[in-house]
């Protein structure tokens, strides 16, 4: 049976643009992430992660974060939240107002080491005085797992192994755990393989999933999960993103597409869909491309 409501979880603006190679050494301009930030708000998007605080030598598009969370103009109905991978991250994070952060771990301890520089169980411990202080202050942790079907080092990722550490997060107090294929690599019978083992250690309304579209199987894997009852989806407009240490990954789910399939299926998101097509054009004439998304695409032909 199929949720009649989805939380949509926009990514675009961290994931999204993280990835985007610099055009003439140039990251894209605060002003430019701001004015996307607000169309997607505008928009009706009531969840957007609209940053990274993490080490700007490895991440030079997220450098700017700070100054976008001090900058748009906040709507009250709007979670902005910010990726902090440590304490250095989430300290940044709150003296700039966040709203909510998210915290990432993997079912890989190879992708650990390459994307955070140390292993599954040291980036656990560091997450704890992280989610002890924002407890204090009334701020809410999502989690993340990588890797949750595959991994670009290790090759296929067993659903225990995903399941023990969704459930770590969990257990620590994130109040939901975004599931990632990073790489794009799942399709419904691994999805679902995947989703049953961990869903016997994390209620099932606390999960979410985060679809990178490598190999074109998103949709698919998002109509499998919301079959399996989940109701919160990641997804980033224009299709824009990937991940710097995941090779040949491409990027998230298009919410553009993603909204177009729930429309279809008679599930409510509360997102004005020609606003939202129009998020998508913006920043994708400010990269100088089309966005990936098909159902962008198709509506422009029209
Ligand atoms: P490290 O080198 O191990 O850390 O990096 P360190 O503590 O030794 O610090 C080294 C330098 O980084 C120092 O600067 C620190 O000050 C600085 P230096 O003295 O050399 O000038 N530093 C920081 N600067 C800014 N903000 C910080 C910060 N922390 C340290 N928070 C670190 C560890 C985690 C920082 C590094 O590995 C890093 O930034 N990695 C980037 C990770 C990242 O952003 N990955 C992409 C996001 S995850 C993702 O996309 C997956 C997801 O979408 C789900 C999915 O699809 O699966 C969530
Ligand atoms: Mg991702």
């Amino acid at each position: 049976q199929l949720p009649t409501k989805v939380k949509i979880v926009e990514v675009g603006p961290r994931d999204g643009l993280q990835n985007e190679a610099l055009i003439n050494g140039k990251a894209i301009s605060a002003a430019d992430k701001v004015a996307l930030i607000e169309l997607l708000s505008d928009a009706g998007v009531s969840y957007i992660e609209s940053g990274s605080f993490v080490s700007p030598k490895w991440v030079p598009q997220m450098a700017t974060s700070a100054e976008v969370f001090a900058t748009i103009k906040r709507n009250s109905k709007v979670v902005y939240a910010a990726l902090t991978p440590n304490m250095k991250g989430y300290e940044a994070a709150m003296a700039v107002n966040a709203d909510e952060i998210a915290i990432f771990s993997a079912a890989s301890e190879s992708f650990s080491q390459k994307n955070i520089n140390c292993s599954i169980e040291e980036s656990i411990a560091r997450f704890a005085p992280i989610i002890a202080d924002a407890k204090k202050r009334n701020i809410k942790v999502r989690g993340y797992v990588s890797c949750v079907v595959g991994c670009p080092y290790e090759g296929d990722i067993a659903p225990e192994q995903v399941a023990m550490v969704a459930q770590k997060l969990h257990a620590m107090g994130c109040y939901e755990i975004s599931l990632g294929d990073t790489i794009g690599i799942g399709t419904p019978a691994s999805v679902t393989k995947m989703l049953q083992a961990v869903s016997a250690r994390v209620p099932t309304a606390q999960l979410a999933v985060h679809f990178h579209d490598t190999y074109g199987q998103a949709l698919t894997n998002i109509y499998a999960a919301l079959q399996f009852g989940i109701s919160v989806v990641d997804s980033a407009i224009a299709g824009l993103g990937g991940c710097p240490y995941a090779k040949g990954a491409s990027g998230n789910v298009a919410t553009e597409d993603v909204v177009y399939l729930l429309n279809g299926l008679g599930i409510t998101t509360n997102i004005d869909f020609d606003k939202l097509l129009q998020a998508g054009w913006f920043i994708s004439k400010k990269l100088g491309k089309p966005p990936t998304s098909k159902v962008s695409t198709a509506y422009l032909a029209q």
